[in-house]
C-alpha cells in the first residue's frame, strides 16, 4: 500500500517576533529563517520520516527545488512533482512569537496552478486501496477527489485552511477527516467556541453521525486528540514537550497517525504515538525538519506503556 500526498509545497519564511504583530503596527522581528514546508510537503514529511511508502506530488517553480531535495532526504519519492520554467513556488510569512505560537500568510504561487491533466495523471499512478492525502492549499480539489474515487483510493483529508467551499466537495467518500477545532466547529455546525472535553466529543459525533464511514480526527490543540470512528472514541492527551515552534504540528500528528493506523495499531495506539511525535516536533524550530523519525517516537512510545 502506497500514500500520495497531492498538495502544497512552500518556502516558509519565519520571522521571530516578540509577539504577533497588530493591525496597523510595525515590529521589527529578531530572525528569519527559511524553511522548507506547505501543508502538503510537510505530511509527506511526516509519513516518509514515519517509515512508510510515500508519494509527494506538489507544484513549484526552480526556487523551491531545494525544498523537494529536503523532502527527498526524509525517503519521500518527490519524483512525480512538477517544477514549472515560470513558475514561482508557494511561500509562507510566518510570524513566530516568544511562546512558539504562529500565524500564517500564504502566496500560492504553484500550489494553485495544477491544470486538470497533471492532476489526472499524477493519481493514474496508483492503484485500488492505496491513500492519497490532501489538505485546502491547492486547486483542484473536485478532479482530485473524483480521479482518487474512481481508482478506488481511500481518500484522507485535512480541510486546511477551511473554507466553506469545502463543503460541496463529495465528503462522503471520505475514509480519514482530520480536522482542529476551527475546522470542527465550521463542518459539523456546532453552535459554539469549545471549552473542553463535552464540546470536543459533541463535535466530533456531530462529525462522525455525518459521515459514518470515516474516521474523524480531532486534533484540539493543548487539549489533546481524540479520534472517532462510529459510536465509538477515543482519546490521548498531548505530550508536554517545551514549545519551540508550533508551525507543521497538525502536519505531524495527520502523518504519524496515518502510518501507526496502516500498520496496526488501534484508535488509541495511533493517537498516543502521534502525540508524541507532534510533542517532539514542537520542542525544536521549523516544521519538516523539526519532525522526528520513528524510532526517537518509538522509543518514548515503549517507555510510556
Ligand atoms: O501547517 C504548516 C504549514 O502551513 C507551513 O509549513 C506553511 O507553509 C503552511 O502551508
Amino acid at each position: 500500500m502506497k500514500f500520495l500526498v497531492l498538495g502544497s509545497i512552500n518556502l516558509d519564511m519565519t520571522f521571530s517576533v516578540d509577539h504577533i504583530v497588530k493591525k496597523g503596527e510595525t515590529e521589527s522581528s529578531t530572525g528569519l529563517t527559511i524553511n522548507a514546508g506547505g501543508k502538503g510537503a510537510n505530511q509527506a514529511a511526516s509519513l516518509a520520516k514515519a517509515g512508510s511508502i510515500v508519494y509527494f506530488a506538489g507544484k513549484l517553480g526552480e526556487d523551491g527545488k531545494w525544498v523537494l531535495d529536503t523532502l527527498s532526504s526524509f525517503g519521500a519519492d518527490t519524483t512525480l512533482s512538477i517544477i514549472g520554467k515560470d513558475e514561482r513556488t508557494g511561500e509562507a510569512i510566518i510570524q513566530l512569537d516568544k511562546s512558539g505560537e504562529n500565524c500564517i500568510l500564504l502566496f500560492p504561487g504553484g500550489n494553485r496552478k495544477f491544470e486538470e491533466e497533471e492532476v489526472k495523471e499524477i493519481i493514474s499512478h496508483f492503484d485500488e486501496g492505496d491513500y492519497i492525502l490532501m489538505q485546502n492549499e491547492i486547486n483542484l480539489l473536485p478532479v482530485a477527489f473524483k480521479e482518487a474515487k474512481k481508482k478506488g483510493m481511500k481518500i484522507a483529508f485535512n480541510p486546511s485552511p477551511y473554507e466553506k467551499i469545502l463543503m460541496d466537495l463529495p465528503l462522503e467518500d471520505v475514509s480519514l477527516f482530520f480536522v482542529n477545532e476551527v475546522e470542527a466547529k465550521e463542518m459539523s455546525g456546532y453552535g459554539k467556541d469549545a471549552k473542553g472535553e463535552e464540546d470536543f466529543i459533541a463535535m466530533g459525533r456531530i462529525l462522525s453521525s455525518k459521515y459514518p464511514d470515516a474516521i474523524v480526527v480531532l486534533t484540539a490543540g493543548k487539549h489533546g486528540a481524540y479520534a472517532f470512528e462510529k459510536a465509538e472514541y477515543a482519546y490521548s492527551p498531548i505530550v508536554d514537550y517545551p514549545v519551540e515552534d508550533t508551525t507543521g504540528a497538525g502536519d505531524t500528528f495527520s502523518g504519524y497517525f496515518l502510518k501507526a493506523l496502516t500498520s496496526g495499531s488501534s484508535l488509541k495506539e495511533a493517537l498516543d504515538i502521534s502525540s508524541i511525535a507532534s510533542g517532539l516536533a514542537v520542542s525544536r524550530k521549523g516544521a519538516m525538519g523539526a519532525m522526528p523519525y520513528w524510532s526517537e517516537v518509538m522509543d518514548v512510545y515503549q517507555k510510556s506503556i
